[in-house]
């Protein structure tokens, strides 16, 4: 039976030390960090993503502004708040929930985000710094999950890792930062032949694909560490892509869905949001 990561404990004990932080800055400076969440159209799940933003934000003392924008909204209408909040001096980090309706394109809307305040590290700026290997804002889920990996004690230096899904979002950027970290990174997505045969291999397993239990036990190695980020709804409930009860017993170390990567998501965004704010302010 694998060792538990407990993503929900970390992510507390994080928040709790970005809160103490920000009331000392806020009593010695009077500023506080400010966070833009920007929506647009109902899907159910980025509403109940974006109201949880707003309210860690609430709980660690900063400072919050939530736009929102229905499903027929005008790109430019969304460019327009955009510029508005680069320049808003409030304003540390701005974040575009997506995914967004299909009528809009996110690549016509995020690079108007000021990469200063691109907390999601989406950005082209940012994602060439991480892949330079000098990471300045990175994307919130995969450095969570390199602070999991860290909690945990799993060694990550010189270590087969292997990436499932090449999103820019997760899968990207998640191999950038087990290849700083000295990781043999193999990256698979839906076209790799014999997928079972390279998971199989990993020390370290990131499933970022998005399809529910998809990782099963024999697509995995005895001992290794598997990192389930899959947020996949099946029946009203929350299951993440690996097969959980059957593959904890082969693995050394598993994080559960939910309360593994998922609570470390907005742990980070509130990191990087906090990071973006010290500098504007010169506050080492
Ligand atoms: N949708 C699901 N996760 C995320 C995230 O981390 N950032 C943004 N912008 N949209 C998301």
């Amino acid at each position: 039976m694998a060792f538990i990561i407990d993503g929900k404990t970390l992510s507390q004990k994080i928040r709790r030390s970005i809160k103490d932080e920000v009331i000392s800055i806020k009593n010695e400076k009077g500023k506080i960090p400010g966070l833009a969440v920007i929506i647009a159209g109902n899907d159910p799940a980025s509403k109940i993503y974006v109201k949880n933003k707003i309210l860690a934000c609430q709980d660690a003392g900063f400072f919050s502004v939530h736009r929102e924008f229905d499903e027929n909204a005008d790109k430019l209408a969304l460019i327009r708040t955009v510029a508005a909040l680069n320049e808003d001096e409030n304003i540390d980090g701005i974040l575009v929930q997506l995914p967004l309706p299909r009528t809009l394109n996110a690549d016509e809307i995020l690079p108007y985000i000021d990469v200063r305040k691109d907390v999601d590290g989406l950005s082209a700026y940012q994602q060439g710094l991480l892949s330079q290997g000098a990471p300045d804002l990175v994307s919130c889920t995969p450095n969570g999950v390199m602070e999991l990996l860290r909690a945990a004690n799993i060694g990550v230096a010189g270590k087969r890792a292997v990436v499932v899904g090449r999103s820019n979002m997760v899968g990207k950027p998640m191999a950038m930062l087990l290849l700083n970290a000295n990781a043999t990174v193999t990256v698979c997505h839906s076209k790799t032949e014999n997928l079972s045969e390279i998971t199989a291999s990993a020390d370290i397993l990131v499933a970022a694909l998005g399809k529910p239990r998809f990782i099963t036990a024999d697509m995995v190695k005895t001992g290794a560490a598997v990192i389930d980020v899959g947020m996949n709804r099946e029946d009203g409930k929350l299951c993440g892509d690996v097969d959980f009860e059957n593959v904890k017993e082969k693995a050394a170390a598993i994080t559960p869905v939910p309360g593994g990567v998922g609570p470390m998501t907005i742990t980070m965004l509130l990191q990087n949001t906090l990071t973006s704010f010290k500098r504007k302010n010169g506050i080492e």
